[in-house]
């Protein structure tokens, strides 16, 4: 059974009617790829019903991105997740889907809205947050509006964007929402380029150009594992400067896993964090590695 929402009217109906049930909530911006698709999975294996919601959310672009290019395919997402389900045999389980997908920006945002959730600088302020000022603000505020309206038990996200995977988790925490996040691991293509929306973009040798991405973070993540971390930091330094010679590089980055500062002595876990431009598409990825420290 797939239900499709167009109005958040129609949605609050709808899940005023639904029963005590397990809800798990799947929120994208569409043109859906298998990243995705893993998280609907996810959800329809472990949840009654499974909610998506689909919807570019202009708050978290800035006046100079790509709002008005980001790619609109709400046909073909719906018979990419109609196809799942049924070859899922999900129907025969029992699970359930909606669609939330608002038909305007005035569904989510009333002409009167007036309201921003806000985590704080030290987590959305670094990466992403430095050069998207107020990306972050977007993504918060949105999500809380749409947790308020779909009320989920569990809320999927991919760890692609693992900046907005911790700035999400801390929302959580410090408003003490009653929801579990699921971080769910990076798809990638057969040359290993993280899976996004944006990958269209690219022409052949920008396809190939992009590639430079997940191959330093492979090396770096190598370096880390083969070394211990006193001798590895040195490496990583000249193999990071080496690669910001060439490309366009946002930010290339070693931070720690939690909290997304340096690297500190209790630190267990890093995550290896890259943006890059190749022409006007900007791509991210991350790898996480844990520390050696003994070797
Ligand atoms: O990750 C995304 O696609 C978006 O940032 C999200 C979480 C759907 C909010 O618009």
């Amino acid at each position: 059974m797939i239900e499709i929402l167009r109005s958040t009217h129609q949605f609050l109906i709808f899940r005023q009617n639904l029963p005590e049930c397990a809800v798990g909530f799947v929120p994208t911006m569409g043109n859906l790829h298998s990243g995705h698709l893993s998280l609907v999975k996810e959800s329809l294996e472990n949840n009654d019903w499974t909610i998506l919601s689909i919807f570019v959310n202009p708050k978290q672009f800035g006046p100079n991105e790509d709002f008005e290019r980001y790619p609109r395919t709400l046909g073909r997402d719906v018979s990419l997740v109609r196809d799942l389900f049924r070859e899922g045999g999900f129907e025969e389980k029992g699970k359930k889907i909606a669609f939330f997908c608002p038909e305007k920006v005035s569904e989510v945002y009333p002409p009167d809205y007036n309201t921003t959730i806000s985590v704080g600088n030290e987590l959305t302020g670094r990466l992403c947050g430095k050069s998207r000022p107020g990306h972050f603000d977007g993504v918060t505020t949105v999500v809380f509006q749409l947790f308020s309206l779909v009320k989920p038990n569990k809320a999927y996200f991919g760890q692609k964007d693992y900046q907005q995977y911790l700035v999400i988790k801390r929302m959580i925490s410090d408003l003490n929402l009653n929801i579990q996040i699921i971080p769910m691991p990076i798809k990638r293509d057969k040359d290993g380029l993280a899976l996004s929306s944006r990958n269209q973009f690219l022409t052949g040798d920008q396809k190939t150009e992009a590639l430079v991405l997940p191959k330093i973070l492979e090396k770096i993540k190598k370096t880390i594992k083969e070394n211990n971390w006193l001798t590895a930091q040195p490496i990583i330094k000249e193999i990071i400067s080496d690669y910001k010679r060439s490309h366009s590089w946002d930010y290339l980055e070693v931070l720690d896993s939690t909290d997304l500062k340096e690297p500190h002595e209790e630190s267990h876990t890093v995550v290896i964090a890259g943006a890059l431009k190749v022409g006007e598409t900007r791509l991210i990825d991350n790898k996480l590695v844990e520390l050696n420290y003994v070797r």
